[in-house]
């Protein structure tokens, strides 16, 4: 797991996770509007006890590569991906949230145009996708100006605070690994 931080700008970088981010972990992730678009391990509302699971390793490995988004010195957001075991190593999903303070500035396009290809090169990866609720129309606009390609939804895919919705997944794609190319199956 990288262990060094990842610069996006002069005040912002993706960092390891630390206990001490506690406090500004629950400020930021305790928002209705945060959690809708992520999955239901990230709770509403968000306590000091689920942040404290979160920072132990509890509810997503953390030695995958998952980082905080520190902004101005405080974490403000998180970004990680999990990468897919046996015959989908070479695959992986990723996922990302930023307080909401920080919303609406081009801070995640920015962030995902450095962790998506940081990510593909790191874990040699062919393959990183990206699921969207349906409503989520910002995240999709991230995806879409970083080159993913929009594949397909998933109709009634995701049941989310009582309301079913469909999943559009979005993926970047090579065949290519330092220039060797692995034949694909057609
Ligand atoms: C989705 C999210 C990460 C976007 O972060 P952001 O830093 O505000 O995004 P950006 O400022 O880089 O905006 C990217 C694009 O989306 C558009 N956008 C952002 N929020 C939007 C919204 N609520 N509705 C419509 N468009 C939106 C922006 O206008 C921009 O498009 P443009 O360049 O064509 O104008 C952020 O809103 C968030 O953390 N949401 C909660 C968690 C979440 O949904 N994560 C994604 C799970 S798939």
């Amino acid at each position: 797991m990288q262990r060094h931080p990842i610069d996006i700008a002069d005040n912002i970088r993706l960092r390891p996770w630390r206990i001490e981010d506690l406090d500004a972990l629950v400020r930021h992730a305790d928002d209705a509007q945060v959690s809708r678009g992520v999955s239901d391990r990230f709770p509403s509302p968000y306590t000091r006890a689920d942040g404290e699971s979160f920072l132990a390793g509890r509810v997503i490995d953390l030695e995958h590569p998952v980082f905080a988004i520190e902004i101005d010195g405080e974490a403000s957001g998180g970004i990680g991906v999990h990468p897919g075991r046996g015959e989908r190593r070479a695959s992986a999903e990723f996922g990302y949230w930023l307080g909401r303070a920080w919303w609406g500035r081009g801070l995640m396009t920015r962030i995902v145009g450095v962790f998506a290809p940081w990510a593909m090169r790191e874990l040699r990866l062919h393959r990183l996708q990206a699921g969207v609720l349906d409503f989520n129309i910002g995240s999709a606009r991230v995806l879409l100006k970083n080159g993913f390609v929009e594949e397909g939804t998933q109709r009634c895919a995701v049941l989310k605070r009582e309301r079913l919705h469909d999943l559009r997944i979005f993926a970047k794609t090579r065949t290519r690994l330092d220039g060797e190319e692995v034949a694909d199956a057609s």
